[in-house]
């Protein structure tokens, strides 16, 4: 039997009995909107885990544009079938006014990782996303928590935090989970318009050229970026956010050479739909 809850004594009264008994806690965080890539994090941690927890909260803090919020899909209904189907033990909806709460001031805000890719184009996002994901975790202590590659920056981001703050939590990153025609799983897909939704599929596509030019020995990170931008500039309605080829742990931008293992990120608007998509050269 799932148990729905919104307050945070919930929650602890329910993961205390289970910590209590010696289960071990898997948490997946989302933003709700639920789709395939979700439902393989929560299925990892219900195969390691004996009890999952799932939260569910448009966190305001980690949008930069209000246009943006507002838009965000929302989908609760159809999100809670799911995971009832899918066998989640415990889903945590907070309301925004007890997640900051007035008076609100504490934010979790991280240097280095956060200066690149994503966190140069939205500024302030990672740390509205430090800030909900540290506060998740004081609630919810999971012993571990899932997050997907898709946002390969914000695991990189997360799993800093949990060192330098000594949270004991394990964080798990699984695989982008993709449509058949190969455009990555997001929430926001379902914002597309039909024509940049038939379009959206070759930002996966200029990837996986990138990378078959990298295999067949193209080092040259202009040459390798400019060939995806290229392909991204013919996107109807596209406006390229970021093509960056950077270290897969520090994320900072490679200059002359990439590496077997570097990160390919990019991030695209399809109109007002922002996208992003990652592989790692040589290894997808
Ligand atoms: O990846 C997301 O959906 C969000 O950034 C997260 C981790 C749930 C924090 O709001």
């Amino acid at each position: 039997m799932m148990s729905v809850v919104r307050h945070t004594s919930d929650v602890r009264c329910l993961v205390s009995d289970w910590k209590a008994a010696r289960r071990k806690v898997g948490f997946v965080p989302t933003m709700g909107a639920l789709h395939a890539g979700h439902a393989r994090l929560i299925t990892e941690s219900l195969a390691e885990c004996d009890r999952t927890v799932v939260s569910i909260f448009v966190n305001p803090l980690q949008f930069d544009r209000k246009d943006d919020l507002e838009s965000y899909p929302r989908s609760d209904e159809a999100d809670l079938a799911l995971l009832e189907e899918l066998g989640v033990h415990l889903v945590y909806q907070p309301r925004e006014k007890d997640m900051y709460p007035e008076g609100f001031v504490t934010r979790v805000v991280q240097e280095g990782l956060t200066e690149t890719l994503c966190g140069a184009a939205r500024p302030g996002h990672f740390d509205g996303v430090l800030t909900v994901v540290l506060k998740l975790f004081n609630v919810v202590q999971p012993d571990l928590a899932w997050f997907g590659q898709k946002d390969y920056q914000q695991v990189q981001v997360i799993r800093r935090m949990v060192k330098d703050l000594n949270c004991p939590v394990e964080v798990r990153m699984s695989p982008i989970v993709r449509e058949a025609d190969g455009l990555a799983l997001s929430s926001r897909n379902r914002l597309l318009t039909p024509e940049q939704r038939a379009a959206a599929p070759r930002i996966f596509k200029a990837l996986q050229k990138c990378d078959v030019a990298f295999r067949s020995g193209q080092r040259n990170v202009d040459a390798l970026r400019v060939q995806v931008a290229r392909e991204l500039e013919g996107l109807p309605e596209a406006r390229i956010d970021y093509v960056e080829i950077t270290d897969p742990r520090s994320l900072l931008p490679r200059r002359s050479d990439a590496a077997e293992g570097d990160l390919l990120a990019v991030a695209v608007y399809l109109g007002a739909v922002r996208l992003i998509d990652n592989l790692l050269l040589g290894r997808s």
